[in-house]
């Protein structure tokens, strides 16, 4: 039977690329009544330093963030990791299991550790082996993320691979990703050729699920676009990396196609777009920021959802943990 498992970090705010290439279609799965694991991976935010103050306030806002865009915890588990000891447990095994090597060639690491690899933290290296212990934990068989992550379950895919391997068994299953939509890479507003991202220093590159109307609109204003027209065909958008960007944003936003989008918008200026893009931007994410925003005034109603969660999520966690400790000969 199919599970789903996906985990977002509590590193700062949610973007519109965290809602529509992961939020909005685990929502979709959740929909279509597939068994769903959610996850505030708390043990990864800390991989760089995180202020405790904001890294409690992020958690809950991203607990909010979940509900608020349509999961419901009582059809889905929704938890945060570090409530789930058996997460921890899991990435010890397999740091045992993944090569040197292999971490070695994450591009993540690369782009987060910077020209200073040497100063970045061991569990920073380590990051995508408790990734693979967040879904294999789970025995997970889909994963729907966004295109940065491809690589990061490749790697899940090769470890379980190799434990299996390893240990002569098919225990751990080869998780699928889910790439999907128009939105699996949503780029900064600033620069097509730069995924948006809470980190980037630009407020003005990213649309943040807390942002308000006016900020939303003004944002979506000031974007970066060319001078020309858009066209009535997908490959009209080719080399347009910032057309692209905001008609894909607007595909996802609309459930439509890219296609659909262009059979009714070619041929219209960015003056004209722009508003159309703002408008159904506000009118999707208000409701879901004011949400968030309510939901935040009642932070004890939130832990309990999590740790309600965590229960849930443990009942599952632990045989599959015991299992895999029972393959290895560990004595318990
Ligand atoms: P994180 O917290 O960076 O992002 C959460 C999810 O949002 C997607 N995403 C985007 N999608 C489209 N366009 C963008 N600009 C964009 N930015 C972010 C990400 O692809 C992701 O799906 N390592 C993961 C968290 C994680 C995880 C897991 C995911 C930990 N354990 C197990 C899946 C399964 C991460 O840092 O996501």
């Amino acid at each position: 039977t199919p599970r789903v498992f996906s985990g977002i970090q509590p590193s700062g705010g949610l973007t519109l690329g965290n809602y529509l290439g992961a939020l909005k279609r685990f929502v979709d799965s959740q929909d279509r009544g597939i068994q769903s694991i959610y996850c505030m991976v708390d043990l990864h935010a800390i991989t760089v330093w995180q202020d405790p103050e904001k890294l409690s306030r992020a958690t809950r806002e991203l607990c909010a963030g979940f509900i608020a865009s349509g999961i419901d915890p009582a059809r889905s588990i929704l938890f945060n990791q570090s409530q789930v000891p058996e997460h921890a447990q899991m990435a010890w095994v397999f740091n045992c299991v993944a090569r040197m090597g292999w971490m070695k060639r994450m591009t993540q690491f690369k782009d987060k550790a910077g020209k200073n690899a040497e100063n970045a933290s061991l569990g920073l290296f380590a990051y995508p082996a408790l990734m693979a212990a967040d879904i294999l934990c789970y025995h997970a068989t889909h994963v729907p993320v966004g295109e940065d992550q491809k690589q990061h379950l490749e790697l899940t895919r090769d470890i379980a691979t190799k434990f299996n391997h390893d240990y002569g068994v098919e225990f751990f299953p080869l998780t699928e990703p889910v790439i999907e939509g128009a939105a699996t890479r949503v780029m900064s507003l600033r620069d097509g050729s730069k995924k948006m991202s809470k980190s980037d220093p630009s407020d003005m590159s990213r649309i943040n699920m807390t942002d308000d109307a006016d900020t939303i609109a003004s944002k979506i204003r000031k974007a970066r676009t060319d001078p020309d027209a858009l066209p009535s065909e997908a490959k009209g958008l080719e080399d347009r990396p910032e057309a692209r960007n905001l008609v894909n944003i607007y595909a996802a936003l609309a459930d439509m196609t890219v296609a659909q989008v262009l059979a009714d918008v070619g041929g219209k200026q960015f003056s004209e777009f722009k508003p159309m893009l703002a408008d159904l931007a506000v009118e999707k994410l208000s409701p879901i920021s004011g949400e968030m925003a309510r939901l935040m005034e009642q932070p004890d109603e939130i832990d309990a959802i999590l740790r309600r969660g965590s229960d849930q999520a443990r009942a599952i966690a632990t045989p599959i943990l015991e299992q895999t400790y029972d393959i290895m000969g560990i004595v318990r």
